[in-house]
């Protein structure tokens, strides 16, 4: 798959540009457990996936820069000096914020051409974008020899999604994109960036997504909303972020939240606990129990964070009434994407097309499973 996504990108190169580029892929990713919490200090715990985007790139000729993005059929030119973030832009943004960051840096580029396609299904919570600006300021490092190490992408990367494209983001998506490593799970502390990988070995199970197909463009704004809540009570509280704020705490000063957003907050102290509780369980190879925090976990984003949707609960509600699932959850930011689901092996085949058939019967429209495998996370393709 990603070798077919590479020769097509290199070829509409060559033949627009008639340069050799440098290839880069950049991978999307999935996440076991660990939903909003990034921007909360906590851990997570991601795996980079084989499906993300293909970017070829290459120094140009003259004084402009043309980018194709080929999915869109679109393409736009500009001179890298002069370049400014565009109302509406979409995709250019990613881009813009990118190269803008680099040069605030004092970073020099020169104009570039450059094409880009993906695999991820776009909103489905695979993080097509940081696969995109990790790509990008993959490739620029690599072209110009910028000699940024790993973690001054990823945070480059994450800037321009703040400043440029307008989420407030936190590092998983971004980081998990660029370190991921072949059949392993990262668990990420998001305070530090220490990682640890745990070999994806789930016994008598298979990590199956279910994509709704759904997109509720409510997701930007009520995530920047869920944000400013976490870091508002971190101040309240005069704490560096909510890792550092127990239950106990949190409970004595009840009085001072609305219902609503108590149950926010409480969220958010549970999911960082049952992070590390579910690294656990991969370790003593539990993998009911993985399952059961799992569902806990979609519970919390759906009942009190309240960052589902009914598509979404649907699929777990589907996926809970039966033994042979044991754990499923909405995965991403929400209002719409993926679930992901840990299914008995021998059962998969029968889940996907018990769950399908339900699905369309319900809303009249398709949710689609999407296989993937964890891969090795942002690099350059040799041929
Ligand atoms: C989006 C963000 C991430 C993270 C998740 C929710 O994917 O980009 O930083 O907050 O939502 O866990």
């Amino acid at each position: 798959m990603e070798q077919a996504l590479i020769n097509k990108i290199k070829n509409n190169f060559v033949s627009e540009f008639s340069q050799e580029p440098l290839m880069v892929f950049s991978s999307g990713r999935i996440n076991l457990i660990g939903e909003h919490v990034d921007y909360n200090d906590g851990f997570v715990f991601p795996a980079a996936i084989d499906k993300g985007i293909a970017l070829a790139i290459q120094k140009a000729n003259g004084n402009k820069s043309t980018v194709i993005a080929s999915d869109f059929e679109e393409s736009f030119q500009f001179e890298i000096d002069k370049i400014h973030v565009i109302d509406g832009g979409g995709w250019r943004n990613y881009l813009i914020g990118v190269i803008k960051e680099l040069q605030k840096k004092g970073k020099r580029l020169d104009n570039i051409n450059v094409a880009f396609s993906g695999n991820v299904p776009a909103g489905a919570g695979l993080s097509s974008s940081a696969a995109l600006e990790n790509a990008i300021v993959f490739g620029l490092n690599e072209l110009f020899g910028l000699q940024l190490t790993k973690k001054e992408m990823i945070l480059i990367s994450q800037k321009a999604e703040h400043d440029y494209v307008g989420v407030k983001c936190g590092i998983m998506d971004q980081f998990a994109s660029m370190y991921g490593e072949k059949n392993h799970f990262l668990l990420l502390d998001c305070r530090t960036l220490e990682y640890e990988t745990y070999s994806i070995e789930l016994e008598d199970y298979e990590l199956v997504l279910i994509n709704s197909n759904v997109q509720h463009n409510l997701s930007e704004s009520t995530y920047n909303k869920r944000r400013a809540l976490c870091e508002e009570t971190a101040k309240m509280f005069q704490i560096e972020s909510l890792r550092d704020l127990t239950k106990k705490e949190l409970w004595q000063r009840r009085e001072e939240f609305s219902q609503e957003e108590y149950k926010m907050v409480l969220y958010v102290i549970e999911e960082i606990e049952r992070t590390t509780l579910a690294a656990k369980a991969l370790e003593e190879k539990d993998i009911k129990k993985l399952g059961l925090l799992l569902y806990e976990t979609h519970n919390g984003l759906s009942k009190q964070y309240k960052v589902s949707c009914e598509e979404l609960d649907f699929l777990v509600d589907f996926a809970r009434n039966s033994k042979r699932v044991v754990g499923s959850r909405m995965m991403g930011g929400g209002f719409g994407g993926c679930t992901i689901n840990l299914v008995e092996k021998e059962f998969v085949q029968q889940f996907i097309e018990l769950t399908s058939s339900s699905f369309q019967e319900k809303f009249g429209f398709e949710c689609t499973p999407i296989s993937v495998e964890l891969s090795e996370g942002t690099h350059v393709i040799n041929n």
